[in-house]
């Protein structure tokens, strides 16, 4: 579904280079849950972006089915953004001065895609707070927010940057379990993270060490 091909991606600074991504290859299929783990600094982000079609890659193609995302036309990359990835952060970016129900209704870039909100707010213990702001909630109402809003537009594959990293065991607990469900459902899961518990639901395992695939297994 999403092949990441030979992917080198360098950071300038002056005159100083350095290499975050050196040579990565590495394929997704529809249904997979990955984890990469590896220490600050390893690249990990930088590669989460470049599947998502943040950051263009200096060399290496981004195949989703089968078409390198860096081709798209600037409306095509936005679509595939749009539509088929999700992403969630450490940070949760909400919007501060949008209550919860509106923050995940940003994301339905079709009106229909908003008809099982309710329902999805539910499973993801949220409802009473629909209209709170993200200052009144706890990290783990925030971060459950953040999730609804990436994938109630279904999309094929979740990004997840070290999403329960501001989170306590308990909330990490939940955020995993309902990112599990997501999985079960269909949908692809490319989660970058620490914890052991955050990785218990993956199927596959990678470590990511100076921009280079170390581990996989
Ligand atoms: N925009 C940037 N400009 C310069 N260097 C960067 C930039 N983004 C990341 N880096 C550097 O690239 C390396 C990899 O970063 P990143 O992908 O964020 O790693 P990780 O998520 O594994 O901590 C780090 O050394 C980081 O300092
Ligand atoms: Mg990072």
């Amino acid at each position: 579904m999403l092949g990441i091909r030979k992917v080198t991606k360098k950071y300038y600074k002056g005159a100083m280079e350095f290499t975050a991504l050196d040579n990565v290859s590495l394929e997704i299929r529809k249904g997979d849950y990955i984890v990469i783990s590896g220490p600050s600094g390893a690249g990990k982000s930088t590669l989460l972006y470049i599947a998502g079609g943040m950051i263009r890659p200096d060399s290496g193609e981004v195949l989703y089915n089968g078409g390198n995302i860096y081709n798209l036309a600037a409306k095509e990359k936005n679509e595939y953004r749009k539509k088929h990835v999700g992403f969630v952060f450490q940070q949760f970016h909400l919007m501060p001065f949008l209550t919860v129900k509106e923050n995940i209704m940003l994301a339905c870039y079709e009106k229909s895609l908003c008809a099982k909100i309710d329902t999805l707010m539910e499973q993801c213990s949220l409802t009473g707070l629909r209209d709170k702001y993200p200052s009144e909630l706890s990290v783990g109402e925030k971060q459950r927010t953040a999730f609804l809003r990436a994938i109630i537009t279904e999309p094929e594959i979740l990004l997840a940057d070290e999403p329960t990293g501001n989170l306590d065991p308990a909330n990490s607990e939940i955020l995993m379990s309902l990112m599990n469900d997501f999985n079960k459902k269909g949908g692809t899961i490319l989660l970058v993270s620490h914890s052991p518990e955050a990785s218990k639901y993956a199927q596959k395992k990678i470590s990511l060490i100076n921009g280079k695939i170390v581990i996989n297994h």
